[in-house]
């Protein structure tokens, strides 16, 4: 018997592209695992009226971690049009499979390095080296949401100047939320010997939510004494990010702000080819690169998969596989470097498969 179990999750378009190289990495450096494939994405909306079915819930129930590609999702008015003639009506509404698998596996931490390989022609400056923590399940994320508000909403005080017409979006955070995050970070910074903790918020003008957050954030830091706290306006803090990219070692954020300097942070040290991320919880973990399916370059095995190579790496890492991981890591970097095998977003004409096997043959 294998030593994992791994869900495998290519869902649309490059996720499949992007997976198959993967494997062949896994496969390089003889990582010992069963792989069980999952349906999930478009397909399973258009067919069964879910793009994450129940049978794949199941799978992930039973399986160790999972390696997730991509999925493709649209607007809900083309959503409805593409539901099959036999599921059509029967009142299904389309639900994100990741943000699903995040909420039902409470998978709250949401990793996501951002290090600049050297020789990466697409750095957007060389030593870059930090890792973003978001919270994955709570925030604006919720689904606390009200279009048009119920009108029983609108007699609580502070709700009449709500305009009944209004759309609202409820952010929720909870202490318990905010602190397992933060403490998340926290402990990454402490066994990793990173120096700094920085604090994302908007806490001046988000006071309730942010102001938590915030607040949480130095009870927490007061039990690490050997990292330094920091904290910054989200705004400005993306003017930073740019302006001086090395004076950032660990951040942690609320959900939407995690979001948003995620993409930021991963186009300064490569593009989406590099972007990957970590969706951990205490039991379970999926793992996948940032970016969707891209459906214009699906099937021609043209993209770069190194970002999925790296959530592999990370997925090895919280398995326990520190030396695999480091192997998978150091091949990726030499690779980089040596600057002979790049895919087109690096300015070459690698295939996927060809960055993954010369990535496999380093490590
Ligand atoms: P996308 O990330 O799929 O692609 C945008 C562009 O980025 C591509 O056309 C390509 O030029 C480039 N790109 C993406 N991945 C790349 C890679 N590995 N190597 C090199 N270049 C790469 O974003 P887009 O086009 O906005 O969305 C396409 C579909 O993906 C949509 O249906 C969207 O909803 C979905 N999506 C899914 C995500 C997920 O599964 N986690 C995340 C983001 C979008
Ligand atoms: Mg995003």
């Amino acid at each position: 018997m294998a030593n994992h179990r791994i869900a495998w999750l290519p869902g649309d378009g490059i996720g499949k592209d992007v997976l198959d190289a993967t494997k062949i990495v896994l496969d390089g450096i003889g990582f010992d695992a069963e792989y069980v494939h999952g349906d999930v994405g478009w397909e399973f909306w258009c067919k069964e009226g879910e793009p994450l079915p129940k049978r794949t819930i199941d799978l992930l129930k039973d399986t160790d971690a999972a390696m997730f590609g991509a999925i493709t999702s649209k607007p809900k008015t083309v959503a409805d049009k593409e539901l099959d003639k036999a599921v059509r009506d029967k009142g299904y509404v389309y639900r994100s499979p990741i943000v699903r698998m995040r909420q039902l596996f409470d998978l709250y931490i949401c990793r996501r390095p951002c290090y600049a390989y050297p020789g990466n022609p697409l750095n957007y400056k060389e030593g870059i080296d930090f890792v973003i923590f978001r919270e994955n399940t709570e925030d604006l994320y919720s689904g606390v949401e009200y279009s048009p508000v119920p009108a029983e909403m609108l007699k609580i005080k502070g709700m009449e100047k709500v305009a009944p017409d209004a759309a609202i979006s409820i952010k929720v955070n909870t202490p318990k939320g905010c602190r397992r995050i933060i403490e998340a970070a926290f402990d990454f910074a402490k066994k990793e010997k990173r120096k700094k903790v920085t604090c994302v918020h908007k806490a001046n003008v988000v006071r309730a939510t942010d102001g938590l957050f915030l607040e949480i954030f130095h009870d927490v830091a007061s039990s690490y004494p050997e990292i330094q706290p920091d904290e910054a306006n989200v705004d400005s803090l993306c003017q930073w990010l740019l302006k001086r990219p090395h004076d950032y070692d660990v951040l942690v954020a609320p959900n939407l702000y995690g979001d948003i300097i995620s993409d930021l942070c991963a186009q300064m040290t490569g593009g989406l080819g590099f972007g990957s991320s970590g969706n951990i919880g205490i039991e379970y973990a999926v793992f996948e690169p940032t970016h969707g399916s891209a459906p214009k370059y699906a099937g021609m095995y043209k993209v770069n998969p190194t970002a999925t190579i790296l959530a592999a790496k990370m997925m090895l890492e919280w398995l326990g596989d520190v030396n695999a991981a480091k192997r998978v890591n150091d091949a990726v970097a030499a690779v980089i470097k040596e600057g002979k095998t790049r895919t087109y977003d690096m300015g070459g004409n690698a295939t996927s498969l060809e960055m993954a096997e010369a990535i496999a043959r380093k490590c």
